[in-house]
């Protein structure tokens, strides 16, 4: 599909201190956009100036939440070129998501190819600092004014882009986490796996009491039993055991996270055992005060590797590790970020370079 540009006139001041960046409230002057349209497929893919929406107040997203989005990033090597990292399977994620919430497949092929020219224009964007990227959010949401409650007939397909540095504020400090014993955020057979807009209103109402208490984010249990280990909405988890991690295995209601595989992917090629299986967070919670448990740490795109350092459940608040990232995460957090930055050789074929 050919790629229509209009550049903007009015280019906007980039960050000066990348220190100070945080994460996503800041835009670039480009968005890439895509429309779909029932009977005739996605068309009309174009790169314009950042700007506002024309959206009916009718618009099926606003209503039944159609709604689905990313989150992948654009590295700087030390040599000033630029890389991606498994976009691909990106996309391939936001298809999966659309066809549980009856929207239509991703054109990923031409998706790809828009995020690569939008790159193109915006190279200067991606910052240079040591732990920043440039991060990239596709959305895919419904467009119809219509207040029946079916599939939408017309969507829009666009993507923006954030130059970022920590997902949270403790950067590489262990972070605390509550774990969440009233609210769950999502059962099997529903939208849990996917990253639908709904799976995070779900989140937020624990998230705002959880911030009260004092953590910065809420780990959430099964939805049947609120026994089980599922995932930190912005992370999924792992738990060393020594030189074995542990991870709560795919089970419908996780989201299948595409940093939680490649770190499962990297750490058994450094000679870790790895298991996905299902974890009680009870046994989590007698494991760390026995002293078998070593560390806890959680995997994201924006959140890349961040150590849980405390992790409150019911009336018991449990320390984990000294206050300091530990050694699993600290390799596995090297190498992961080593591959991404363009530091070590990528073995997975992970890693698209732009320039
Ligand atoms: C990401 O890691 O890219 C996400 O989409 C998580 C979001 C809560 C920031």
């Amino acid at each position: 599909m050919d790629i229509r540009v209009t550049l903007s006139e009015a280019l906007r001041a980039k960050p000066q201190d990348e220190s100070k960046l945080g994460f996503g409230s800041i835009f670039t002057d480009h968005m890439f956009l895509m429309d779909y349209e029932a009977g005739e497929g996605w068309k009309d893919a174009r790169i314009v100036p950042y700007g506002d929406f024309h959206l009916d107040p009718a618009a099926m997203v606003l209503h039944y939440g159609q709604a689905i989005f990313e989150g992948t990033k654009c590295y700087r090597r030390a040599d000033g070129g630029l890389q991606l990292f498994r976009p691909e399977a990106n996309f391939a994620r936001m298809t999966r998501s659309a066809e549980r919430l009856g929207m239509p497949a991703l054109d990923e092929k031409t998706a790809l190819e828009g995020l690569k020219k939008l790159l193109e224009i915006e190279k200067d964007w991606v910052p240079h600092q040591d732990g920043t990227s440039l991060y990239i959010r596709p959305t895919m949401i419904a467009l119809d004014a219509q207040l029946g409650v079916h599939a939408a007939h017309h969507y829009l397909f666009y993507i923006i882009l954030s130059p970022v540095g920590s997902y949270y504020k403790e950067g590489l400090k262990p972070v605390s986490i509550y774990v969440e014993d009233e609210y769950v955020r999502a059962v099997r057979g529903g939208v849990g796996f996917t990253k639908c807009a709904g799976n995070y209103a779900a989140s937020i109402l624990a998230g705002e009491v959880a911030a009260k208490k004092g953590y910065s984010q809420v780990l959430w249990l099964d939805g049947v039993e609120q026994k089980y280990v599922e995932e930190v909405g912005s992370m999924n988890m792992m738990f060393a055991y020594g030189n074995k991690i542990v991870t709560p295995a795919l089970n419908g209601s996780i989201l299948p996270g595409i940093t939680r595989d490649s770190i499962i992917t990297v750490a058994r090629a450094m000679g870790y055992e790895v298991v996905e299986e299902r974890l009680a967070i009870a046994d989590i919670f007698a494991d760390a005060k026995s002293g078998k448990l070593t560390e806890a740490f959680g995997t994201g795109t924006a959140a890349v590797i961040s150590p849980v350092g405390t992790l409150a459940w019911k009336d018991e608040i449990l320390t984990v590790g000294d206050g300091n990232i530990g050694p699993v995460a600290q390799r596995l957090y090297d190498t992961l970020t080593g591959i991404q930055y363009g530091r070590i050789a990528d073995d997975h074929g992970w890693v698209t370079k732009l320039s």
